[in-house]
C-alpha cells in the first residue's frame, strides 16, 4: 500500500516488510526503522495528506496511526491506539540508534533522534 496520487513527488509505501540492507536508505520503512510510533503520529497530524495537511482531526489520525501499525504487524488489528497506548507501542527499531553526540547530550536522552545519525545496523 503507497501513499501516492497523480503529481505528488514519489511517495513511500506505508505498508512494507522489507528489511534494511546496509545504510540504504531505499530498504527503510515505517516498520523496519522508525523508532517511535508517536513520531507516525505526529508526522501524519503535521503533513498528511500531502494535498491538504492539518486537516485531520487528532481521532482521525489516531485511527490512521492504528490502521498503519496494524497493516505492519505491529499492533494487533483490535488495538486501541490513542494518548495513552500510542506510546506504549514498541517499535522494532527502538534501539537501532547511535548517540551522534553523546558528550552534549543529556544521559536521559541518548539514542533519540530520527534520520539524524543514521543507525549502523
Ligand atoms: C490520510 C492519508 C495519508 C496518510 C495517513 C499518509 C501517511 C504518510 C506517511 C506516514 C508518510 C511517511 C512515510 C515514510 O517516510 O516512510 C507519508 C509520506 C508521503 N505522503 Fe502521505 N499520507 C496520506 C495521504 C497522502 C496523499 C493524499 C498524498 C499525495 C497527494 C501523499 C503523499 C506523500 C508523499 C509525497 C510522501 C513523502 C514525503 C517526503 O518524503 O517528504 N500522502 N505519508
Amino acid at each position: 500500500m503507497g501513499c501516492f496520487s497523480a503529481g505528488a513527488p514519489a511517495a513511500p509505501a506505508l505498508v512494507d516488510d522489507k528489511k534494511v540492507v546496509g545504510i540504504n536508505e531505499a530498504t527503510v520503512t515505517i516498520a523496519n526503522y522508525w523508532p517511535y510510533a508517536t513520531t507516525l503520529f505526529d508526522y501524519i497530524r503535521r503533513a498528511m495528506p500531502w494535498t491538504e495537511p492539518r486537516s485531520l482531526s487528532n481521532d482521525e489520525v489516531y485511527a490512521l496511526t492504528a490502521y498503519i501499525l496494524a497493516q505492519n504487524k505491529l499492533i494487533d488489528t483490535d488495538a486501541t491506539i490513542n494518548a495513552q497506548t500510542l506510546p506504549k507501542v514498541q517499535m522494532p527499531n527502538r534501539n537501532g540508534f547511535i548517540t551522534r553526540f553523546p558528550e552534549r547530550t543529556p544521559p536521559n536522552n541518548r539514542g533519540a533522534g530520527m534520520r539524524d545519525g543514521f543507525a549502523a545496523f
